[in-house]
């Protein structure tokens, strides 16, 4: 992209750029918006059958008047079935925009996913790519088979409408096939029971403002789940509550999620709800998974130089410090990303091989991947050389010495 040095796009550059975003995007979306699209088209295998969702080197990108943002690069991950995967990383690494990719639900025309793969599994070995599922299916499939609880409920609630209007239109219109006014009425009073309310029925005829912020959080999850969807999506869920209702909020989450026996994307900032959640976890930045692994992979042996500082910036209950470690400078722009790794202008441990392409992901075990050169094989010697604190040395160790095992 033509850029002047002072940073700024003059007028003719940036219509020029709105000029090609709107050709790319038109195309897109008159894919997206085709009617009586013949299931065949958007049908799939999943790689593994027990797994829910498989992100596949998705690349999901913004257009927008002041270029391409690449909010998410390469990203891949699965999601097993009735399994918790927890997606950390920083404000802007691509959180979010990876799982409004998997509901459809990002911000048209500019976003849009560009490439790589988004394999729902729909059970008796059928599968859609969600990427190519017309605009019309993928609002069945929201509800059904793929719900969100989204952090602040008040903004996903309807401020003029009751509780119980709110639900039962949920019910009426992803299940509410041959079902009377009052059935569906039931159906909601029961999901608000199952999500701890007590005045069940009294809250059904309330507006979302005569509740408190932890009651409106349950009736989020209620709607999320009231149809029973194979795979929740809960971004930041409970970061608007205090702690005590937190707890309440994860213990309901995890419980009808066994009930159900659905999968949780966990989207969150909390390193605590992680570990108290999450079966596998996913290490974002920069628009890329930069580590993966089981929850005790990566909390017993954190690789990544960016996942041992987000450990390292986490308080620690008895241990006194007198500053809170946080991880020096800031993500580069996503409009220009460098080709070499992400975080090397950050990173105190970088090797001189560092400023070649971006690395590839290693295997430190069948399940924990994580992609920077202190795991290559040849760079596992020059590692031990840099200068770095005692304490993540030997955490870097730990994880070489499995990175030594597994090339044997
Ligand atoms: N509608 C949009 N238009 C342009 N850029 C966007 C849009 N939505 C998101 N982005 C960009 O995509 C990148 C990833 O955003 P995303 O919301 O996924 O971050 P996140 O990891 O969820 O962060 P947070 O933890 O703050 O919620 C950011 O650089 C953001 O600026
Ligand atoms: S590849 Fe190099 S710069 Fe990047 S995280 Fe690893 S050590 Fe740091
Ligand atoms: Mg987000």
């Amino acid at each position: 992209m033509a850029k002047k040095n002072d940073g700024y796009l003059s007028a003719a550059e940036s219509r020029r750029i709105s000029r090609e975003n709107r050709r790319i995007t038109d195309q897109l979306e008159k894919k997206r918006k085709r009617k009586n699209v013949p299931e065949s088209e958007y049908l799939t295998q999943m790689r593994d059958p027990e797994n829910a969702v498989e992100f596949d080197d998705l690349h999901t990108y913004f257009f927008t008047d002041a270029g391409t943002v690449k909010s998410v690069d390469g990203v891949s991950f699965d999601v097993p079935i009735g399994k918790t995967v927890g997606v950390v990383g920083e404000s802007g690494c691509g959180k979010s925009v990876t799982s409004l990719s998997l509901m459809q639900l990002l911000q048209r025309p500019q976003g849009q996913i560009i490439s790589g793969s988004i394999r729902l599994n729909m059970g008796n070995g059928k599968a859609y790519e969600i990427s190519n599922v017309p605009q019309e299916k993928m609002q069945k499939l929201r509800g059904n088979m793929i719900s969100m609880i989204f952090q602040e409920p008040m903004t996903s609630l309807n401020p003029v409408f009751r509780i119980g209007a709110q639900i039962d239109e949920v019910i009426a219109l992803h299940d509410g096939e041959g079902k009377s006014k009052e059935e569906i009425k039931k159906r909601s009073i029961e999901a608000l029971d199952m999500v701890g309310i007590a005045n069940s029925e009294g809250v059904y005829n309330m507006f979302p403002h005569e509740l408190s912020g932890g009651m409106r959080q349950r009736v989020m999850i209620a709607m999320a789940l009231v149809c029973s969807p194979r795979i929740i999506i809960a971004d930041e869920p409970t970061t608007a509550l205090d702690v005590t209702i937190q707890a309440q909020i994860l213990d309901l989450l995890r419980n009808l999620k066994d009930k159900i026996n659905s999968s949780i994307m966990l989207i969150t900032h909390d390193l605590g709800v992680i570990a108290e959640m999450a079966d596998y976890v996913v290490v974002m930045y920069a628009g890329r998974v930069i580590e993966k692994g089981t929850a005790e992979e990566i909390f017993a042996h954190p690789a990544h130089p960016y996942t041992i500082g987000l450990m390292a910036s986490k308080p620690v209950v008895g241990r006194k410090v007198d500053k809170l470690y946080s991880i020096p400078g800031k993500v580069p722009n996503p409009i220009n990303m460098p080709d070499y790794c992400y975080f090397r202008d950050r990173c105190e441990m970088k090797l001189p091989c560092c400023d070649g392409e971006y690395p590839c992901m290693i295997s430190l075990s069948p399940t924990h991947k994580v992609s920077c050169y202190r795991f290559y094989e040849e760079h596992l010697k020059e590692a031990e050389a840099v200068d770095m604190p005692e304490e993540i040395r030997e955490q870097l160790r730990a994880s070489a010495q499995i990175a030594a095992e597994t090339e044997k």
